[in-house]
């Protein structure tokens, strides 16, 4: 088609206007550089609320690197758009933040840009850390000045292209960035409303708990409703009855402390430091979080979406049975000396084996919960090694007959394949 002469200049003026709207949702001033302020020019009562709040944003679950020192950033995230690097959170002024003033460090936490004014990637969860308060904020701040400054460069980033063009975080910032706290609800409890800054804000529950679209942005409308996240499964937060127990918020509480709830099972896979870390708040804040997590509630619906499932293999429920036997029935056999010590769990009322996919069983045979020091005894070694894909489902394929009352899951072979390769991390 030809365009004709007539239109070359509304074409031109078209993309003018264009670039202009992009340089201008790009640009960002740099804040100055400040001399590191000295440590004892923070107040100790903030630090220690710092303390808190850094427990409460999992701050030290993403900046610390396998067996770095903690703040200090190089821990690799893997996304479906390449690896990123946590950064060096430590007040070091050359490879740290030492020399962001208050005002920049604000910026990067409720908009998501660094000092020098460049854009971060939403891998960083600012866009529900916005939901803090201006106290949380400087508090935060205020724990991390007061550190040992740490040496520590981040690794460059490997990211595909368009996405290691950095400026182009500001197009996805219009479509899911909303800045700034939420406006307290009047007709809720203070509880409440603690609770939904914790859970929705410093919490970032829904950066695991919700549904990503293809350019990994939430869901719109659908906050909560259960995503995937380094291949294990967030369940929905608004249907908490993922087992035979429905949960009350006492049990809720519990788990989100001590990462077991003798009625559903422990927390494995991501969501264990999340409750690592809020094993060392104030109990008031996990309470909050349970209040508003209930007032999120939906009805269940009948259908879990294993109707058409297949019928069960009852060669591979044998073959799993034998197995099982073996190598698990040590600590889950119903009589076994594991299993008497106080509060365990059953696999009777496991969230995972009653879940709409298999998703979880095969992780946790996979990854195990790691050891936590004696003080938590609930530690499962992981098989990935010493067993093969076969017997893996085979293993799920029992679990489920036994233990549920549910169809039997389908394609369980698969997706032990797929979740060994590391294929169903998305
Ligand atoms: C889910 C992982 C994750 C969590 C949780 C997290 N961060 Fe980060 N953060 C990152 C990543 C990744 C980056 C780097 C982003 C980039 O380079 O674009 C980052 C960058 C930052 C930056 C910018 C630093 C710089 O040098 O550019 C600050 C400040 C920061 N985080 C503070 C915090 C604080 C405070 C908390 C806790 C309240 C926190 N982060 C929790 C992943 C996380
Ligand atoms: C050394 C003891 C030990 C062995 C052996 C062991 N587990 Fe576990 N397993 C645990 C612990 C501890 C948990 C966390 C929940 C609890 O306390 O029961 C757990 C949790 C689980 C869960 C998730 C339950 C939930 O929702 O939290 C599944 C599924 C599971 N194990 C399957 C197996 C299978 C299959 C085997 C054998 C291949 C096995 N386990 C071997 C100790 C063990
Ligand atoms: C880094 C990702 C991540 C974050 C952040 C996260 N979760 Fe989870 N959560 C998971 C995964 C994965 C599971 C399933 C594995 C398991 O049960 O251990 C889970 C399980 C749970 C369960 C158990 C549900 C059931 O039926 O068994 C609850 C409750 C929960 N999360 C609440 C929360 C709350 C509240 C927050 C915010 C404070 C949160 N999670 C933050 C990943 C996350």
């Amino acid at each position: 088609m030809k365009l004709h002469r007539r239109w070359i200049p509304m074409v031109i003026l078209a993309a003018v206007v264009m670039a202009g709207v992009a340089i201008y949702l790009m640009w960002e001033r740099a804040i100055a550089p400040i001399q590191p302020p000295m440590p004892s020019s923070f107040d100790s009562q903030l630090t220690l609320r710092g303390a808190r709040v850094m427990a409460l944003g999992d701050c030290a679950v993403c900046h610390t690197a396998r067996g770095g020192k903690p703040f200090a950033g190089g821990l690799a995230l893997a996304t479906p758009f390449g690896t990123l690097y946590s950064t060096n959170i430590t007040p070091d002024p050359e490879t740290g933040i030492g020399t962001w003033s208050l005002d920049a460090f604000t910026r990067a936490m409720r908009r998501g840009i660094a000092r020098d004014g460049h854009q971060l990637y939403p891998a960083f969860p600012y866009i529900h850390f916005t939901r803090m308060s201006d106290g949380d904020i400087a508090a935060a701040y205020a724990y991390l000045m007061r550190r040992e400054p740490v040496v520590a460069k981040t690794p460059p980033n490997d990211l595909i292209f368009p996405l290691n063009f950095r400026p182009l975080v500001a197009f996805w910032n219009v479509l899911f960035l909303r800045t700034g706290p939420d406006t307290p609800e009047g007709s809720r409890s203070a509880q409440w409303n603690r609770g939904r800054e914790l859970v929705s804000g410093l919490g970032h529950c829904a950066a695991c708990h919700t549904p990503l679209n293809l350019i990994g942005g939430e869901k719109w409308g659908q906050a909560f409703e259960g995503g995937v996240i380094d291949g294990w499964e967030a369940p929905p937060l608004t249907r908490l009855a993922h087992g035979p127990v429905p949960w009350t918020p006492a049990q809720l509480v519990t788990y989100l402390r001590t990462g077991i709830s003798s009625a559903h099972g422990a927390a494995a896979g991501p969501m264990l430091p999340v409750t690592q870390e809020l094993a060392t708040v104030p109990r008031d804040d996990v309470e909050a979080m349970a209040t508003y997590l209930f007032s999120l509630q939906k009805p269940t619906s009948a259908d879990t979406g294993t109707a058409r499932a297949a019928a069960a293999d009852q060669l591979s429920i044998q073959r799993g049975s034998v197995l099982f036997a073996g190598a698990c029935a040590a600590c889950h056999g119903d009589m076994s000396p594991m299993q008497s010590i106080g509060g365990r769990p059953s696999l009777a009322t496991s969230s995972a084996i009653h879940a709409a996919t298999p998703r979880n069983t095969i992780q946790m045979m996979l990854e195990g919960v790691p050891w936590q020091g004696e003080r938590r005894l609930h530690y499962m070694p992981a098989f990935d090694e010493a067993l093969g894909d076969a017997q893996l489902a085979d293993l799920a394929a029992y679990l489920r007959a036994t233990y549920s009352r549910l169809p039997p899951w389908d394609s369980v072979s698969q997706a032990v394949t797929e979740l060994r390769k590391g294929d169903a991390a998305k």
